[in-house]
């Protein structure tokens, strides 16, 4: 997936170092917002950090390891989603994502989850997605909720966010599932 547009609006881009500054003005912008739920941004404090995350996401692309792309809405960067690894045996992966405040409630995440879990079974023909997400984050739990995901547990103290362990819920789709 080097581009992918899903709709006239919305365009998936695999992030590339020039989109270093443009990724860190973003998350810096929303450190706040995104820190409720995420980890990465209280370590985002530069634009260098932005570049290295941008240059592991392409090297384990390269290997095959899993990747974010950026998501643009109207030629503007809105925020990333990504594959957090590849299981090839099992043929399983996890979708992660986040978009800048500004830019929810417009349906945007929802349509760039669709694109993404079509790509792993069809692209990458894997036979299971999963999203995991904090119990009480119920804008994140919509989106696998929307698009079809079983809920299949709660796992106790899977995350840590500003120094607390978080329950997270599992959601899963099965390529059989995604078909129909
Ligand atoms: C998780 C996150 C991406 C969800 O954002 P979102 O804007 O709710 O998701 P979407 O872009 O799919 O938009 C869905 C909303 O837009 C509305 N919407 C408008 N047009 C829509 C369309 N064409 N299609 C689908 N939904 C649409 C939906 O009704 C929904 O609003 P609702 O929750 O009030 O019903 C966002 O809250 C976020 O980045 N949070 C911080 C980081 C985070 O929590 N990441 C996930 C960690 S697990």
């Amino acid at each position: 997936m080097l581009y992918n547009w899903v709709n006239q609006d919305i365009m998936l881009s695999l992030l590339e170092e020039n989109h270093a500054q443009t990724l860190f003005d973003l998350v810096k912008e929303n450190k706040a917002y995104l820190s409720n739920w995420l980890s990465f941004p209280s370590i985002t404090n530069n634009v260098e950090d932005s570049k290295s995350f941008i240059q592991k996401s392409l090297f384990r692309f390269v290997n095959k390891e899993g990747f974010w792309v950026g998501i643009w809405y109207k030629d503007t960067l809105v925020g990333s989603i990504g594959f957090l690894y590849f299981d090839w045996k099992v043929k399983k992966t996890e979708i992660g994502y986040w978009l800048g405040e500004a830019y929810t409630n417009k349906g945007i995440m929802t349509n760039a989850c669709a694109a993404m879990v079509s790509y792993a079974f069809e692209e990458l023909e894997l036979n299971k997605v999963e999203i995991k997400t904090a119990v009480k984050n119920m804008k994140s739990a919509a989106i696998p909720k929307r698009l079809g995901f079983q809920h299949e547990g709660t796992i106790r103290a899977d995350e840590v966010i500003r120094d607390s362990f978080h329950d997270r819920e599992v959601y899963g789709l099965l390529k059989t599932e995604w078909a129909k």
